[in-house]
């Protein structure tokens, strides 16, 4: 009697849930999420709370004692979910529309059970060569050669961040070795990206000490593609004045307006001069397992590194990107830092992935995209890629149509910029004005959610489309939306 009393209090104070609570309130929890899934449209895409709101509805202090899950799950219900934007809502076409399908969902689940960390080969066998071959699986539905090697990270920014890391070792300035302050046997190191790249190619130099003077930003024409002529004329001059190339970032698929840099004239370029040629296609990327969209790809073979995401537009459930190398011994030149209680008996016959990067604890990622790519089989995958990009050049022809609109950029891919223009008279400033009243018009109807860019000081309304269950009525009611928003705001002028 004493000792069963001990026990229950023991497993009250120190264990976790038992077995069969986890199963009832998980079950609950995927019953909840099958049902947000199907229901997704219910909720307004954007949330719908000021800033302030959800923290006044949670304690100030952490609760001494347990709280019951029936509590904390009716509390994700009434507090959470209102703060929360539906990012796997078919209607959410803001920055890149992105998926957690199912698959991906179950794979998360696992991995979380799992709990294993990838850092070496012997912490979980499975996780590291699961990713070597996943991995490999994806390199070739991208069309990519062989000896590009991959690596999971949680974002393209900490993808990218590694492979200027690289760049930078690839140069044999002893920059690991010895760093980069105090010293007057360097010469100054320049990076080249466009002035279209991804705020992320900033920070990164800032990050390995490139300063942003450290980042030249070449000028870009008017489809918003890198000028490799002017990339040419600033790497020469540079050299000139005794500064040293180290890496060119090409965007297939800028952040805003999605355009592709010629990576297929910047690649020689990089040749020419001994500079590693990083490819960012963390977007755009997924277009390439569709066969006809590889001409827009021309070039990237000869890169040095190239970033895809899948959390952006291949239904993968953020966070995962692949970082591909195709010298990854540089890399790993680059990272390598193996301490005594890290060190394993079989480390020349295995990969052992901390060594390729920032992170030494590795989420199990590679899990969720295996069981996406094998639950949906490379065809539907490009079936869905395919029609993601139909609706958006449909979407085109229409916006091109209408008198009171217009596209600010082509749409290579899946995502458009247009702004509205009621008046062919009104100053730039008014028209800005009125598209940044109209995108917040559209956003507050709850049914759809937008983002907007600036190029070249017009406001542009960015329409991205990506979500595994957006069909085309989706996109066509996002038009239906704006077109009426616009046109009550037309009247009203
Ligand atoms: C072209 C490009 N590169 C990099 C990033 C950064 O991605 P992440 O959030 O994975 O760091 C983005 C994000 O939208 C992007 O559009």
């Amino acid at each position: 009697m004493i000792r069963s009393s001990i026990d229950s209090k023991a497993k009250s104070l120190h264990g976790d849930l038992s077995s069969d609570t986890f199963k009832k309130y998980a079950t609950e929890a995927v019953d909840w999420i099958a049902h947000y899934l199907e229901n997704m449209v219910d909720y307004p895409v954007l949330a719908q709370t000021k800033p302030g709101e959800i923290k006044s509805k949670l304690p100030n202090s952490p609760p001494a004692k347990p709280e019951s899950l029936d509590q904390i799950l009716s509390d994700f219900d009434k507090i959470i979910i209102p703060g929360i934007t539906h990012w796997n809502h078919p209607r959410f076409f803001a920055y890149f529309s992105i998926t957690g399908s199912y698959p991906g969902i179950i794979g998360e689940l696992l991995s979380s059970a799992l709990n294993v960390n990838a850092m070496l080969w012997k912490t979980s066998p499975s996780a590291t060569e699961l990713e070597e071959v996943v991995l490999d699986w994806l390199r070739q539905m991208l069309g990519l050669p062989e000896e590009f090697d991959g690596i999971i990270n949680d974002t393209a920014s900490v993808g990218s961040l590694c492979a200027m890391t690289a760049a930078r070792e690839s140069v044999n300035l002893q920059i690991r070795e010895k760093g980069l302050t105090g010293r007057d046997d360097l010469p100054p190191l320049r990076m080249y990206t466009s002035t279209e790249a991804h705020s992320s190619i900033e920070k990164a130099a800032i990050v390995l000490g490139m300063g942003q003077e450290g980042i030249c930003k070449i000028p870009t024409d008017e489809a918003f593609r890198m000028d490799a002529k002017a990339l040419e004329r600033e790497v020469k001059e540079n050299i000139k004045k005794g500064i040293k190339p180290i890496c060119v970032i090409a965007t297939i698929g800028t952040t805003s307006t999605t355009s592709i840099d010629p990576v297929h004239e910047i690649a020689p370029i990089c040749q020419k001069y001994g500079i590693w040629l990083h490819v960012d296609a963390a977007y755009g990327g997924s277009a390439a397992v569709v066969p006809e969209m590889r001409p827009l790809f021309n070039g990237w073979v000869q890169a040095d590194s190239i970033i895809v995401n899948p959390h952006k537009w291949l239904f993968t459930p953020i966070d995962c990107s692949v970082l591909y190398c195709r010298r990854p011994e540089i890399l790993k030149q680059a990272f390598s830092l193996t301490p005594e209680y890290l060190r394993t008996a079989a480390a020349d016959e295995v990969k052992n992935y901390m060594e390729y990067g920032v992170a030494l604890g590795r989420r199990f990622r590679a899990l969720k995209l295996w069981m996406i790519i094998r639950s949906l089989g490379q065809e539907k995958i490009i079936h869905i890629i395919r029609e993601h990009i139909s609706y958006a050049k449909k979407l085109s022809e229409m916006i091109q149509e209408h008198p009171d609109f217009e596209l600010l950029a082509p749409v290579p891919f899946s995502t458009l910029v247009v702004r509205f223009i009621p008046d062919k008279k009104l100053d730039e400033s008014k028209i800005n004005n009125l598209n940044e009243k109209l995108l917040d018009e559209v956003n507050k109807t709850g049914k759809v959610f937008l983002s907007h860019t600036k190029l070249r000081g017009k406001f542009g309304i960015r329409l991205a489309i990506g979500n595994i269950k957006t069909k085309w009525e989706d996109v066509a009611l996002a038009w239906e939306i704006i077109r009426k928003q616009a046109m009550e705001m037309k009247n009203s002028i």
